[in-house]
């Protein structure tokens, strides 16, 4: 199958009327999306992604009121945390109903619901009569795409369409909360942060580390990865540990060597700078082949909790 990049629109809308996956672009990363409400194109979903069946999609729609047949019901906390962020980088969890297929949420009561930012998809989404389930559009486990060549490079002549809406403009994905026993909790961390969240709601708990087995199935430790292996640590000290070794390295604002297998992903210190062009960066390193990416622990506030989340799966390996 040939797979067609195009600007524009309407040949997605066609193809994902009759059941087909379209690659689409968000505000955060790029998805692998099909119609939600089908079976079939869920399952498709799965196989082009190589992604296991326990690991459960998120639902995208431009608007709340939309996902009311689709869930129990939205507390008013969630409409509340909408009206400030969305469209934008926030997934709510929710209990469902019967009319989301058991596939999406892989078994799970819950469905992972958002709104998201990019002109294209919400105009998109705007014109379907059902919502879009679309995990990252990247293959399972490897780097998240933000680009839509990065989506070509995994998944071409695997879907016969991806929108390209440029470069993501936040590039890490979606913050994910739910409502239980009266208060919020963040189960991944993403695009919108804990600072942003407690502007409207003060009591939060992230409970992102032990979500691997309970909350969010999907939250694996080894996720995000390079096929060169990363490290996260002191850059000075890590090029001195492996000096024999041709490094790459990946930093927030320093240069830390005369190489050029360096990024430097925010010369002005910026979080938000250095989150959108985080992937592209890992891509762009792992095809250097280098022996090893060295890498650091971002300043652990606002988008650097959600950065070094990410760095963290990236660079965990099972010995
Ligand atoms: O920014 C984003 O959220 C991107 C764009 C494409 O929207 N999507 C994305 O999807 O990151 P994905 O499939 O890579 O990650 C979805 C994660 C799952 O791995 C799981 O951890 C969590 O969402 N999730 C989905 N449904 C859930 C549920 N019912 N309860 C808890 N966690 C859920
Ligand atoms: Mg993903």
């Amino acid at each position: 199958m040939e797979t067609r990049i195009e600007k524009n629109i309407d040949h997605a809308i066609k193809l994902l009327k009759t059941n087909q996956v379209v690659a689409i672009p968000t505000e955060t990363v790029y998805g692998l999306a099909g119609n939600a409400l089908h079976p079939e194109t869920i399952l498709k979903i799965y196989e082009v992604k190589q992604r296991p069946r326990f690991d459960p999609l998120i639902v995208h729609t431009d608007q709340l009121q939309k996902m009311e047949k689709f869930v129990e019901y939205i507390p008013d906390i969630i409409y509340k945390l909408a009206e400030s962020f969305s469209p934008g980088p926030l997934t709510f969890v929710l209990p469902k109903t019967a009319a989301i297929p058991d596939l999406v949420t892989s078994g799970l009561a819950s469905v992972a619901v958002r709104i998201p930012d990019h002109s294209k998809t919400l105009e998109l989404l705007s014109q379907l009569d059902f919502p879009l389930a679309a995990p990252s559009a990247n293959l399972f486990g490897q780097i998240s795409p933000t680009k839509a060549k990065h989506v070509f490079h995994q998944l071409q002549n695997k879907i016969p369409l991806i929108i390209d809406g440029g470069e993501c403009r936040v590039g890490i994905e979606s913050t994910i909360v739910r409502y239980k026993n009266n208060q919020l909790e963040v189960l991944r961390l993403g695009g919108t942060t804990i600072d942003q969240l407690k502007r409207i709601c003060k009591d939060i708990a992230v409970v992102t580390e032990q979500s691997e087995q309970i909350h969010a199935p999907g939250q694996l430790k080894s996720h995000y990865a390079t096929r060169t292996p990363m490290i996260v640590g002191d850059i000075p000290q890590l090029l001195e540990q492996y000096k024999q070794k041709d490094c790459a390295v990946l930093s927030f604002s320093k240069s830390y060597t005369s190489g050029k297998k360096q990024i430097i992903l925010s010369e002005k210190a910026e979080l938000s700078e250095a989150a959108k062009k985080l992937f592209n960066a890992m891509h762009v390193l792992d095809s250097l082949q280098a022996d090893i990416i060295l890498t650091e622990e971002f300043p652990p506030v606002g988008l650097g909790l959600a950065i070094n989340d990410r760095l963290r799966r990236a660079s965990y390996r099972e010995y």
